[in-house]
Formats: C-alpha cells, structure tokens, sequence
C-alpha cells in the first residue's frame, strides 16, 4: 500500500485554467489526490481565463476531460462529485490591470491558506502574471508560483522572466516545473544510486565506458505544431528534460535530500559540461527532422506536411555527444538522442560498462558483450542489468548475455502516478526539491545557446529521417564513429 499524507488546505489558482495541460493533467492528477484522501478541507481549485464562462460550464469541460484522459474505468462519480466541489472559475484578463477584480474577491479572506499560483501559459505572461498577483495584493506570506516549462526560449529570456518573477516572489517561493523530476523512476535514480552501495564504486571513468539517454516518442508534434516549430526538440527536450536526467545519472551523492543540497550537486554538472561549438557542432550534434512513415502499421505524415508544406528547418529529432570535465567523468561520453515519430515510446538511460580486460574464455566460446545497466523510465518501469552467464551443457563453454530483469510494476504492484501528481503536492507542501533552481535552468540555456549558435554559424544539415525508424543515419554515425552503437539497435 502506498503511503498518502494529506496535504493541509489550500487555494491553488491555475491560470491557463482552460488549456490543454491543465485539462488533460493537472486536473486529473487533482482528481486521483482527492481519491487517495490528500485533498483536504475547504481546499479551492480556482481556474483563471480570459474567457467568458459560467462555473457550469467550465465544471462540464472538466468531466468531460477527464473522462478522455483518466485510465479506461478510473473515473468515479462520488470522487468526481468531491472534485467538482473544490472548482471555481474566474474570468480574468492578466494583461488587464483592470480585471483582476472577481479573483480578488474570491482569495478575500484566505491569506492564511497555502496559496499556489500554477502558470500553465505562455512563457510570455509569466512576468505579467507574478506582477498582476504582487499588484492586486495576493502575494501572501504563504504564497507560491509554479512556472511550467519552456521558461525561455534562449538564456536571455530565461533571464528575464527570472527577474521578473523574481521581483514579486523570493527565490524559494518559485517552482519551476521540469516534469521529469515528478516521474517514479526519475526518482527512483536517486534511490538506485544513493541507496545501494553496490553502484559506487563502478560509478566513474574507468569502469564506465560511456552513458546512453535516450527519450524516444512515437507522437508526432500534434496540435502544438506552430509553436513547436518556433522551439524544436533540442528546447523543448533537451535543455530541460535530458539535461535533467544527465545530471541526475552524473551528479555526486548529496549531502541530504534537502533541496539545496540535491541541486547544488546538479548545478555541478553543468557547470562542467564542455560547450559544443566550433568543430564539434559537426561531429558531437545531430539534428533531424521526420519525413511521412508508418508507425505500428499506421501510415503518418511527415512534418512539413503537417506543417501545411512550410519550409522549416526546426528539428524534430536531436542526438548530442556530451563530454563533462571533472574526474569522476573525464573521458566518458554521455550521448543523448530524443525524437518524435520514433518506433516507440521508449526512454531508458543505459550505463554500460568496459570490456574485460582480457578474455580467458576462447574466442569461439563467446559472442562478448559488456555488462550494460539499463534504466527503463517508460513504459515497463524497471532496471535490467546485463551479464554473462554460461550456456548449461556439458559439452562446450558456451557463453551468453542474460539480465537480471526488475519490473518496479510487477515488484510492486500498485499504479505509478502520473508526474503531476507528484509534483503538485510537492509545491502544495513547500517542498522545491524536485523543481529548478535558477542557476540551473540559466545553466542549461548558456550551454543551449551556444549549439544553436553554432548550428547557425556552421549552417548545419537538417537531416531527415522515415517516421517509424530510430532516427537520421548521423546519429548512429557519430556513435560508430567511438566504436560504439545505440540501444536498442537503431
Ligand atoms: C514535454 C514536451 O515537456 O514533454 C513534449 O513539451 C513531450 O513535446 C513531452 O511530448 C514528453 O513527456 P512524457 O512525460 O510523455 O515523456
């Protein structure tokens, strides 16, 4: 049985109320906290539009998306019924000076509540917003603000928005959503690295060979082609969700789970990653973008057309070479490859090991392959670790890679929770461990910048790739470049 500490009251106002992410996540993931009982007393879920609507209304476009997005068979009327209870709408134009009269008089007389302003907008109106809040006098003492991803486009604009928010709430009042950080076998990382001696010591340069992340979607770009293609996968995926994942995968051991000191550890990370510029754009980048294939059988479009046969160069598939100077790594490459339109939802980060240095086995015996630890985050949540083993026989020493092969789902039997889910009662009970900081989220971009400066500079190739396959020729190039190979086999 899983363990639920209710969470104590709170308003959480969500602007963007009627938007895809609020509709299809943070609305359901409230709908299963209210189930599990951590939802507590007069707790208000206050969704903030431009639009005109009545609270019905809004109510019906709620039950209808969670009807679409809940687990065939999840959605129950008497927890629905508790849910609805909570839901308010409020028109309010955030630009308006004006029209921010109706939400101040519904969080009248609440100051002493938690009280979460989730901005699930355009990145644009994240400063407009926090200074709408500071104006209308609704930043109280137990006040937060969640910025949800892309904060930026470029470090510049990252910045900006920093100081913006930053002038209305403190730092430690500020949670940037990365919502990798929210996922159970991110998580469990941590757990997998800090909780278990054995990794340690094989955990370095030397024992390590090199580091393979790879997040891999079989969607396409959907509904959100038009601002995806002004941001492209290496924004969208990269500088946030991968770089995330390397640092977890490259950090050392924290001091505690103290939010500071996990993400000081981070900050390390990429502070010490080299800049791909120069020569290296060629050699350590790939970028790509899809062209129409079948996935599962299912014929799909390419990405031109589904951008109406606009020219784009906007890469939909990304594959890095990262090198990270300091000396537990020096040496060890970490490549990381994302894509939509790939065969799979499929994301696992693969460690693998050195060769043995020298074989006592005859080379007929064996087809030798290094012990690899594979870390699935989706789907099939688990760990894999790879070893020979012996052919049993009595004839010939035969010998074959086997896994030790943990199912989290089958060990231990009970739903993962959507990252959300998480991540909101994280916020709700003041705990930024699994949000950026900004040093980070600054970090991330400097070191962004400068491959699409260099990918500017040195004009390079947009290559394509068939939807359905693992991606351009160029990013199995750059690995057999190292002698090395992608897995699974692309
Ligand atoms: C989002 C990206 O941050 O992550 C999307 O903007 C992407 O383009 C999504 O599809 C992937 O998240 P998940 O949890 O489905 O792996």
């Amino acid at each position: 049985m899983a363990l639920f500490v209710p969470v104590e009251a709170f308003d959480l106002v969500i602007f963007g109320g009627t938007g895809d992410l609020a509709l299809r996540k943070l609305l359901p993931a409230l709908y299963h906290r209210e189930g599990d009982g951590q939802v507590t007393g007069k707790s208000r879920i206050i969704a903030v539009s431009r639009g005109a609507l009545k609270r019905k209304a809004y109510l019906a476009m709620v039950e209808k998306a969670l009807r679409e997005n809940l687990p065939a068979g999840d959605f129950r009327a008497e927890q629905w019924a508790a849910l609805r209870r909570r839901i308010h709408y409020v028109q309010c134009d955030a630009l308006a000076p004006g029209k921010w009269g109706a939400l101040v008089d519904l969080l009248a007389g609440a100051e002493d509540r938690v009280r979460v302003a989730y901005l699930s907008t355009a990145p644009g109106l994240f400063g407009p917003i926090a200074q709408g809040l500071k104006r209308n006098g609704l930043v109280t003492p137990a006040s937060r603000i969640v910025l949800e991803k892309p904060l930026g486009r470029d470090y510049e604009s990252a910045c900006e928005i920093n100081d913006q928010v930053g002038r209305c709430f403190a730092e430690n009042r500020i949670y940037r959503i990365d919502h990798y950080l929210g996922k159970e076998t991110v998580q469990n990382l941590l757990a997998l690295r800090f909780a278990n001696s054995l990794f340690e010591p094989l955990w370095r340069r030397g024992v390590v060979d090199h580091v393979q992340i790879t997040v891999a979607e079989d969607l396409g770009v959907g509904g959100r082609i038009e601002f995806y293609d002004r941001i492209g996968a290496l924004r969208d995926m990269v500088q946030n969700h991968l770089m995330q994942l390397v640092c977890l995968v490259a950090m050392e051991a924290p001091s505690s789970l103290h939010h500071d000191a996990v993400r000081d550890e981070k900050i390390k990370v990429l502070r010490a990653l080299r800049p791909i510029g120069g020569d290296r754009i060629r050699t350590h980048t790939v970028r790509a973008q899809y062209t129409a294939g079948a996935i599962d059988g299912a014929t799909v479009s390419g990405y031109i057309d589904e951008l109406g046969g606009a020219k784009s160069r906007t890469e939909t598939f990304v594959a890095l070479k990262l090198e990270i100077d300091n000396w537990r790594w020096s040496g060890v490459p970490f490549y990381v490859r994302t894509g939509k339109r790939l065969p799979a939802k499929h994301s696992e980060i693969v460690v693998a090991f050195r060769d043995v240095p020298h074989s006592i086995f005859p080379a007929q015996s064996y087809e030798l392959q290094s012990n690899r630890l594979t870390i699935r985050l989706q789907p099939d949540e688990g760990v894999e670790l790879s070893v020979m083993a012996k052919r049993p026989g009595p004839g010939s020493f035969e010998l074959h890679p086997v896994s030790l092969d943990l199912s989290f789902e089958e060990t231990f039997g009970i739903r993962y929770p959507d990252a959300y889910e998480r991540l909101l009662m994280e916020v709700l009970r003041g705990n930024p461990a699994l949000f950026m900081r900004r040093d980070e989220v600054e970090a991330a971009w400097h070191w962004i910048d400068a491959i699409v400066a260099g990918w500017e500079e040195h004009n390079q190739k947009v290559e394509s790739y068939v939807a359905g396959s693992w991606g351009p020729s160029g990013a199995s190039t750059m690995l057999d470049r190292d002698g090395r190979n992608w897995q699974p086999e692309s």
